[in-house]
């Protein structure tokens, strides 16, 4: 049997408190996934620089990559760093796309203080049932839960979908209820990965689906809403990859403008990994083609590290509006 941690031992908080203050403030935490070291700590540093909540997310497979018993003291070692930084942020730790209650309960039992449990691929009522199931033992330990409605497209952990299904408003309440979950991810037009929309060059990219979201707000007002598939793609890191060597034709994400606009609504949380992979992937392109010779990963993962610390700052001061609320 291993050892139960609990998060609070860690030095985590469950996302509650964020996402009543995001609610108020008019802005979203960011949600930003990791699976080792030096994105963790270009997460936590560029957060306590700007002096921004955070969400660590983690999928099953990042949280297998990292290692299940490594990952709590992982999250341990961070919190420890921004205390000595002297800037002491709001840190949850945050299972991403949960597809078990097994996956979810394990988290709980290792210092996780917030799981999502995805069964959107599911019928409503399964979907409703195994949320619910999570939201039951995740309470018993003040863990928060994260519920899915509608379907993204691209790949999400191991599941992949070809073409995402809006969120249907009425459904919300009805699930919101059954489930108990505090806070829900839905479907309006953003997607998993770097190649979010088919347009050609000069087109625009189509709006998100507001409308929707506005029936959502209106249907369960006050309630905490969560954008997955949030990552703008920049086209300066793609450039880069294509310059030094790399192959990322038509990548594409969701404008800042768009993002803000959500930030400013029921939107509490923004999830970003896809960024953090291509700003990383940039630098350490670049560093390469410069330095053939180069064999030390201090020299290439270190400027990739700074590089996420710029990027996370820069979100969390012009495109969350979460800088300075810590
Ligand atoms: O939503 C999916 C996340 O970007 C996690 O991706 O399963 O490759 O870790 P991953
Ligand atoms: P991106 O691929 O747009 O970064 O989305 C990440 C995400 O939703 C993680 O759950
Ligand atoms: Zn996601």
């Amino acid at each position: 049997m291993t050892e139960v941690i609990k998060y609070k031992d860690i030095g985590l908080v469950n996302t509650r408190d964020m996402f009543a203050k995001a609610m108020e403030g008019g802005y979203a935490i960011p949600a930003y996934n990791f699976s080792n070291m030096e994105q963790l700590q270009g997460i936590v540093i560029g957060c306590a620089e700007s002096r921004s909540p955070v969400i660590l997310q983690v999928s099953g497979s990042a949280r297998t990559y990292a290692h299940a018993t490594f990952l709590p003291y992982m999250a341990m070692g961070a919190v420890q760093m921004v205390n000595v930084l002297g800037a002491a942020i709001p840190i949850a730790l945050h299972l991403d796309h949960g597809n078990s209650f097994e996956l979810a309960k394990a988290c709980i039992d290792s210092g996780f203080s917030s799981v999502m449990l995805d069964g959107s691929h599911h019928p409503f009522e399964e979907n409703a049932a195994l949320t619910r199931q999570v939201v039951e033992y995740a309470h018993e330990h003040n863990v928060t839960v994260e519920g899915e409605l509608g379907v993204l497209a691209g790949v999400e952990d191991e599941v992949s979908h070809a073409v995402s299904h809006y969120t249907k408003p009425e459904e919300v309440e009805e699930f919101v209820e059954k489930t108990g979950v505090d806070s829900l991810a839905i479907s309006i037009g953003t997607s998993h990965g770097a190649h979010k929309f088919k347009v050609k060059p000069g087109e625009e990219v189509p709006p998100l689906r507001f409308d929707i979201l506005e029936e959502i707000e209106k249907r369960v007002p006050g309630f905490p809403i969560v954008l997955h598939g949030a990552s703008s793609v920049e086209p300066e890191y793609v450039k880069m990859i294509n310059a030094y060597g790399g192959k990322m034709d038509d990548a594409v994400g969701i404008p800042e403008e768009q993002l803000r606009k959500a930030a400013g609504s029921a939107v509490c949380k923004i999830n970003i990994d896809s960024d953090g992979r291509l700003a990383m992937t940039a630098v350490i392109r670049k560093v390469f083609a410069e330095n053939p010779a180069e064999f030390d990963p201090r020299k290439y993962l270190g400027p990739a590290r700074e590089e996420l610390i710029k990027m996370v700052k820069y979100k969390n001061e012009h495109v969350l509006g979460s800088a300075f609320r810590a």
